[in-house]
């Protein structure tokens, strides 16, 4: 592992955001670089995840969000889904104790009617598990595509409104944002992306309305935590004005 850069007290100076969320990309080139599948980086990539858990609650981040699958990542090859879905389950499994141990709270996020009734008991059992825990949130999206949360909430809206629960004129953003999966969680303040691209792939579009950007070339299984910081430290600079003037 690489030697910590930035010393205790530089870290404690910097203002930390209270909801991080990551794009992890890069595992497949990372792999292949080294002459492995691109799974391979999808198995590093699931320990960096757990060590992340600690790492960011350890910094005080309070929402830490991370996109393992898409809507659109079930266009990839059956083998690499199939190992991507048994990474899922192995580590919501081990999450279990390592949420209890950090208390952290787990949630998922996405449309789960397409997964499994297998993985979908592990998803109950760790967010039954750890619901009381009052540290760090920490969000894995499965099966989430921003486009498709969107939809989702507005067809739960409709139907208030066809039930004459509420009426059209009712419908405010606070109540399409409590409406999203995400409904009663902050809007991240930072997004990174890892893996060198700068797009937002249909992750969080609604909630990522003012969140800052941080894009690294570093791929998601060699990120770390002097990684992690080094965004905190750009997330520092920038000048937050959510449409107003200062
Ligand atoms: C993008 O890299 C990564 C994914 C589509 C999967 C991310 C999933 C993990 C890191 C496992 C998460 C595990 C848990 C427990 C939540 P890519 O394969 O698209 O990389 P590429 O751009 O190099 O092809």
């Amino acid at each position: 592992m690489e030697k910590e850069k930035f010393t205790d007290e530089y870290v404690a100076s910097l203002t930390i955001p209270e909801h991080v969320a990551v794009i992890m990309d890069g595992n497949g080139r990372w792999a292949q670089a080294k002459g492995e599948p691109r799974t391979y980086g999808h198995i590093v990539g699931s320990d960096v995840v757990e060590d992340m858990v600690e790492i960011a609650s350890n910094l005080g981040i309070k929402y830490f969000t991370v996109y393992a699958f898409s809507t659109e990542n079930w266009k990839r090859s059956e083998g690499e889904v199939s190992v991507l879905f048994s990474l899922f389950s192995e580590h919501l499994k081990k999450l279990q104790v390592k949420s209890a141990e950090n208390n952290v709270r787990c949630i998922i996020i996405g449309d789960k009617s397409r997964l499994d009734d297998d993985l979908n008991k592990t998803i109950d059992e760790l967010e039954t598990s750890s619901k009381n825990n009052t540290g760090m949130t920490f969000v894995i999206a499965i099966n989430y595509g921003g486009r498709d949360e969107i939809t989702r909430s507005v067809k739960k809206i409709a139907s208030e409104v066809q039930s004459g629960k509420i009426s059209p004129d009712e419908i405010t953003e606070d109540m399409i944002s409590d409406h999203l999966d995400t409904g009663g969680l902050p809007d991240p303040d930072l997004l990174i992306r890892t893996g060198g691209e700068q797009r937002i792939s249909n992750f969080l579009l609604w909630q990522c309305a003012y969140s800052e950007f941080y894009y690294c070339d570093t791929c998601w299984p060699d990120f770390d935590r002097n990684e992690l910081i080094k965004a905190i430290e750009k997330f520092n600079k920038r000048d937050r004005r959510f449409g107003g003037v200062k």
